[in-house]
């Protein structure tokens, strides 16, 4: 559990209780008079330090399905982490004493700007955001989830990747102290991931530092993860230290593990079924022992979103 004694706290991490009723009040206005800009940031993001921390000024998403959400119970302990252990439950057991504080995030490759950023630095240019997205794991469940994060497209345009840019990688933290299940090579460590730029900047993936309402909880990818709604679950990698602008396709965990299996794209696709199994139905989480699975939805339910991106792509070659 994260205790932080009040000298670790900054005085920048600080939001005085007036200060934080005025942006309550001029949110709930802005809200309702229709007039919040969707670009340009109102407050700047703020994640309190703590478990459970309460985000503040959550502002709420258009894309948001208003399929009712996975309980907050399953949502946290039936999990994948291998960081952590490779069973579902693992990650919630595992991770109790890892600290997510304090947190830098190194940006670097083809951009205007780069560096390394104290992870408040990192998201206060930008909004929160409440995004309920339905997600697909690749082994065929599913969960609804209300995630709370900055838009990946702001984040990509603040950083002005230049055009040698065509893909932003991503980097989980490699620490095996930390993380006791990087003992194990059961996967080549640090996790990695990436999306082309094209889809970085669509704008539906997030990168998510909470959700319900709290701070992100460890076995989630605490602080920083990203959350790409019409992408298999594999796709959404957590604990993100590194964002790199790079001109050719960047090696992803999956795929350098079981290439066969993983594409790079893994769009959720249930026409394409994984070698080993089908994708066209899916159990959704909670939904009970007895429930009937439910069909999959091509890109997730977000095609009109996202369908475009792929036109003239095999899909079936490109998973
Ligand atoms: N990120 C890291 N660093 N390590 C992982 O093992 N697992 C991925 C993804 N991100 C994973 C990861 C997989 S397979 C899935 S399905 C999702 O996280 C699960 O996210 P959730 O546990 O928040 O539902």
């Amino acid at each position: 559990m994260l205790i932080r004694k009040p000298t670790d706290i900054r005085p920048s991490e600080i939001t005085s209780k007036d200060n934080y009723l005025n942006r309550r009040q001029f949110m709930a206005a802005g809200a309702a008079a229709g007039s919040i800009a969707l670009t340009s940031p109102l407050f700047g993001a703020i994640v309190p330090p703590g478990e459970f921390a309460k985000l503040p000024d959550v502002r709420k998403s258009r894309f948001s399905t208003d399929e009712t959400p996975t309980s907050y119970d399953d949502v946290t302990t039936y999990n994948n982490f291998w960081e952590f252990g490779t069973a579902k439950d693992d990650p919630a057991k595992n991770s109790k004493d890892f600290e997510p504080r304090p947190w830098r995030i190194t940006v670097d490759g083809h951009a205007e700007k780069t560096g390394s950023f104290h992870f408040d630095d990192f998201i206060k240019p930008f909004d929160l955001e409440e995004r309920i997205y339905r997600m697909r794991c690749v082994e065929a469940w599913s969960m609804v989830i209300p995630w709370v994060g900055i838009s990946l497209a702001d984040v990509v345009k603040h950083f002005q990747p230049t055009s040698k840019a065509k893909y932003v990688a991503f980097e989980t933290l490699h620490d095996p102290v930390r993380m006791p299940g990087q003992r194990r090579a059961v996967l080549e460590w640090p996790y990695r991931e990436g999306l082309t730029i094209a889809e970085a900047t669509n704008p539906l993936p997030i990168l998510a530092v909470g959700l319900y309402g709290e701070a992100l909880p460890n076995p989630n990818g605490a602080p920083i993860r990203l959350v790409v709604p019409w992408k298999y679950g594999f796709k959404g990698i957590k604990s993100i230290v590194r964002i790199s602008f790079v001109e050719k396709r960047p090696q992803t965990s999956w795929n350098m593990s079981q290439p066969w299996e993983y594409g790079f794209y893994a769009n959720v696709n249930p026409e394409v079924d994984h070698p080993r199994w089908s994708q066209a139905r899916e159990r959704r989480i909670g939904s009970g022992r007895f429930a009937s699975k439910q069909p999959t939805l091509m890109f997730n339910g977000y095609g009109e979103h996202v369908a475009h991106l792929y036109k003239g792509l095999d899909l079936r070659k490109n998973y």
